[in-house]
């Protein structure tokens, strides 16, 4: 017999609070494919796309999520084709536009990765209004990740920290991981794709040393609360394990709840 799926109410209800990932990144693909499975222009499927960020951001933050990391254009994007390129940098500015009171309202603190210089003047305009009217708020951070690509972001750390006196000898991951575009953000404990995809395609590749893979065949603009909700049901029924046997895990985890 197959297994009744699990309705909205049981999810959140078997959601444990105290254990949610401090940091949530997504990989936010397959509008393209959504779209033209519809017989419309890929363009559309950004559009809903942008819809469930606006949703997606609502819910991490009512969770109580401190980091959401959202990949939202890649270095590599740059190389499709015009048209579809410059749609997505309008739609850009128009989210920024239109959301930057609902963020200021929500306590939400705006904030990004990768080389916004090179975004249209709009859409640096916006991301720039964004940052600098969200950069006193406490609440969630919303980091979106814009012409960004892991392998450039370290080759830049490498720089600045040249810039900066000087590689030195005895370079710490800590002390490196300051010089990254995610400096003085937590690790992402969890990184999700949608759209069936089991890559990382440049995604915070310094950062995910040990972070949970959840990868999901359901593409961007279907993923919704409950989609979200059976990811995070997910990972919490994973075990954490950073090297050690899972015995050791245990134990630790029963001395600090009987502490
Ligand atoms: C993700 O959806 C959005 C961006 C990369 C900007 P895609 O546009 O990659 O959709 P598919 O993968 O072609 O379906
Ligand atoms: C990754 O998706 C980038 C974003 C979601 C913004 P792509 O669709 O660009 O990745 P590949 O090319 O399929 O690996
Ligand atoms: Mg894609």
């Amino acid at each position: 017999m197959k297994k009744k799926e699990a309705t909205l109410a049981e999810l959140r209800a078997g959601i444990d609070r105290d254990s949610l990932p401090k940091h949530i990144a997504i990989i936010m693909d397959g509008n393209g494919r959504w779209a033209q499975r519809r017989g419309m222009p890929r363009v559309f499927g950004h559009k809903r796309g942008a819809e469930r960020v606006r949703a997606v951001v609502e819910q991490c933050r009512k969770l109580g999520v401190e980091v959401l990391t959202l990949y939202a254009f890649s270095d590599e994007n740059w190389r499709r084709p015009e048209k579809e390129v410059s749609f997505l940098m309008n739609m850009l500015g128009g989210y920024l536009r239109s959301e930057i009171a609902t963020m200021k309202s929500n306590g939400i603190r705006f904030r990004t990765v990768g080389r916004t210089e090179r975004l249209p003047k709009t859409a640096q305009q916006w991301v720039a209004k964004a940052i600098d009217e969200t950069a006193d708020n406490g609440g969630m951070v919303l980091n979106l990740a814009l012409s960004y690509g892991g392998r450039g972001e370290i080759l830049q750390a490498i720089r600045r920290m040249q810039d900066a006196g000087g590689i030195p000898a005895d370079l710490s991951e800590q002390q490196f991981s300051a010089y990254l575009d995610t400096a003085g953000l937590p690790d992402p404990d969890l990184i999700i794709r949608t759209s069936g995809e089991r890559r990382i395609s440049n995604f915070l590749l310094w950062q995910a040393a040990y972070a949970e893979l959840y990868f999901t065949e359901v593409f961007w603009p279907d993923f919704d609360e409950k989609q979200l909700l059976i990811a995070l049901f997910d990972y919490q029924g994973r075990q954490r394990r950073f090297g050690l046997t899972g015995e050791q895990v245990d134990r630790s985890a029963s001395s600090r709840s009987s502490r």
